[in-house]
Formats: C-alpha cells, structure tokens, sequence
C-alpha cells in the first residue's frame, strides 16, 4: 500500500481546500491510501524545543506520521499572496532535528485554489520554493491553479463541474506516475 499524505493550508469548518481535497482524495486508484494530516494543532516552530530536548507531543506525532508516508499532496488557499502559514510551520517541524527531516526525496504535488479568478498561482509557486530545498521532487505538470472554488463546490462539497473533475483526475494520474517513478 502506498500512502499519501494530504496537508490541507486551512483550519476553516467550511473551507473550500479541504472540499476540494477531499474530492481528490477519491481519486487514487486502487493500492493507494490517503491520510489527512493535521498540522492545525502544531506550535510555531521553535528550535529550542530540539535542542534542549523538550519537543512539544503535536511534534512527535506528526513528525512520527509523516515518517511512514510515501507522498504528500498539499492542497491550500493562498493567503495575501503566499502560502498560510500553518502550511510553512509543517514545513519547519517537519525538517527538524537537523539531519531528521521527514520530507527528504517524498514525492509531492500541489493544488491551490481560490474562490477569487487567479487560482492561488502566488501561493502554489512559492510553496514549491521550501520543497525544492526540503529535497522534495515535485509534480511539475499538470499544474492545478483551481479558480472561482466556491462556484464549483455544491451543498455536499463535491466538484460539481465536469471538467475540474476530468482536470482533478488527470493531475493525479500524474502524481501516481511521479510516485512510481520515485519509488522504483
Ligand atoms: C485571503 N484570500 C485570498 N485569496 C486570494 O486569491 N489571494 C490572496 O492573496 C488572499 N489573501 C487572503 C488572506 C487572508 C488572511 C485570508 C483569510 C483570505 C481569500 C481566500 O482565498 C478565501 O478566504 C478562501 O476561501 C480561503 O480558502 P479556504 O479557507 O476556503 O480553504
């Protein structure tokens, strides 16, 4: 079984990241299993806690979860032109203790959206920014810059537009060759 992890950018009830992920979550074929990993609940990245060994329990929890990952499918909204920075913490904790860092060679892939026209393209290139250095091999194409997310979600929260789904489906198919590729 190989697993994915999905780290949604945003902590609202109702938010539209999570709908959407939710969605793509369906999307994996057979042989492919999806976790939502909370990062909600993680304390700002403080390296004290490492180096006088006092680290937080969200820490070791989440660093301990992620270790058993394969690949990690951020899903975000984009906050005043950049990634939220729930988003960026995971990132941090995730990386330390120097040396320990559980994103070194995941596969990853990223979906921003917006309810707004741009798709949160601002977000969704800079996150690529820290995986590049976290030593992550990032889907390149297709990139998915999903615009106008509330329109296209319906009172239960699914794609309700043919095209996004058919896109959605396309991008994971992609992320799923990514992911073989890494692993062979
Ligand atoms: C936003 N929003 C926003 N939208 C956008 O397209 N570009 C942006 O730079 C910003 N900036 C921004 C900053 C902050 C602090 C908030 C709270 C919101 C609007 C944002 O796209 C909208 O609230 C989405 O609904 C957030 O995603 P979720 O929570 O629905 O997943």
């Amino acid at each position: 079984m190989t697993k994915v992890a999905i780290l949604v950018g945003s902590l609202r009830k109702e938010s539209f990241s999570k709908k959407i992920a939710v969605n793509v979550a369906g999307m994996f074929p057979e042989g492919y299993e999806t976790e939502f990993v909370d990062i909600g609940d993680l304390p700002l990245y403080n390296q004290d806690y490492d180096d006088e060994g006092n680290v937080p329990e969200a820490y070791t929890t989440f660093r301990n979860t992620m270790k058993e990952m394969d690949a990690v499918l951020f899903v975000t909204p984009e906050y005043n032109r950049t990634i939220p920075a729930t988003i960026k913490n995971a990132l941090d904790v995730g990386s330390r203790p120097y040396g320990a860092s559980v994103w070194d060679g995941k596969p990853a892939a990223i979906i921003s959206q917006s309810p707004g026209n741009i798709g949160g393209f601002g977000a969704n290139h800079h996150l690529r920014q820290p995986l590049v250095f976290l030593n992550m091999p990032i889907l390149q194409q297709p990139e998915a810059y999903i615009s106008n997310s509330a329109e296209l979600l319906d009172e239960n929260g699914k794609i309700n537009n043919e095209g996004t789904v058919q896109f959605l489906q396309s991008f994971v198919n992609a992320f799923v060759d990514l992911i073989k590729k890494v692993k062979a």
